[in-house]
């Protein structure tokens, strides 16, 4: 290895090898004690745990940074320079959609990554976070064999490999919306920025289905699916990477963003320039 990491933590190298190689059987993970600081030392630069666990109730798993909601203090310090933010999620979710597609789970985008796709198919400038849902069997596929698993990843425009963490949640077997502390499922990490992705869970509304409505589909953020709404997925195309994308996407979009949100070409102090399909930055008027 050329780095060295704590016992427990195994490396996958997922997509970076060429011949795509498939993580095998036999790289099973152990799991690891906890996820707190001292056990990420070797995979966290981090000299200090800046993570919000001291704050937190007790039965929430995962800790927000101290700085920033969308930042996980055990492998950064402070929040990136905001030049650099969206370099660092682009290569975050080409990383995380590529270690998916190879590992089999299905994942697709929601919420403001997927309003991003809709403008031109990329993370908005101003978004700090990116949203994604897996199904119910992804789940327990990362649950059971890639919780804790490091995973190197080479983007194309970037000169070297970067490390991700995939963490699951002690709770994600818990459905139930009343468990508050813990509506996010899982979550892929850049060990290096301290960027994540959410990961949320698209769960059947097993209650429902008992009174003999079929298709209600929900989220442990409380947020309800219709199933004709989000399946059969669509493929497409999201940072230059494929993706999986909900079949109704539109009237989505519409729903929780309203549908201007669709048209309107100024959003979060940025133009969209309809010629080169970027969000330009309005510039200070002086
Ligand atoms: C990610 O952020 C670092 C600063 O920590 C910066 O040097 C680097 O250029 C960024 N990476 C990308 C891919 O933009
Ligand atoms: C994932 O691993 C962490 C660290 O060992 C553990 O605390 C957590 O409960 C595990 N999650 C699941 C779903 O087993
Ligand atoms: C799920 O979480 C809720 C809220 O914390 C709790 O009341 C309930 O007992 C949990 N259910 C299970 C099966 O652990």
């Amino acid at each position: 290895m050329l780095f060295s990491l704590p016992s427990a933590l195994v490396v996958l190298c997922a997509v970076c090898c060429s011949g795509a190689a498939l993580p095998s059987e036999s790289l099973e993970p152990e799991k690891a004690d906890n996820s707190d600081f001292s056990s990420l030392r070797g995979l966290s630069k981090n000299h200090k745990d800046m993570s919000g666990r001291a704050g937190d109730p007790k039965s929430k798993y995962f800790h927000e940074s101290i700085f920033h909601p969308h930042y996980d203090g055990r492998f950064a310090m402070k929040t990136l320079p905001e030049e650099y933010q969206h370099g660092n999620l682009s290569t975050m979710m080409q990383s995380y959609l590529a270690t998916m597609s190879a590992i089999g789970a299905e994942t697709w985008i929601m919420h403001g990554s997927l309003l991003g796709w809709w403008w031109n198919r990329k993370i908005m400038p101003w978004d700090s976070d990116v949203d994604v849902q897996v199904s119910e069997r992804s789940i327990k596929l990362l649950a059971n064999y890639y919780n804790m698993t490091v995973h190197k990843y080479k983007g194309e425009d970037w000169p070297r490999a970067k490390k991700y963490l995939m963490e699951v949640n002690e709770h994600y077997s818990n459905g139930s919306t009343l468990d508050r502390m813990n509506a996010i499922d899982a979550r892929w990490i850049d060990t290096e920025t301290g960027l994540f992705i959410d990961i949320t869970t698209l769960r059947r509304d097993r209650d429902a289905e008992k009174k003999g409505e079929t298709g209600k589909l929900y989220s442990k953020d409380r947020q309800r699916f219709d199933a004709d709404d989000i399946y059969p997925l669509r493929q497409s195309e999201f940072e230059g990477k494929p993706v999986k994308i909900p079949y109704a996407y539109t009237r989505l979009l519409e729903q929780e963003y309203s549908p201007k949100a669709l048209t309107k070409l100024s959003h979060s102090k940025h133009d969209f320039d309809r010629k080169t399909y970027e969000w330009v930055k309005q510039t200070q008027k002086p």
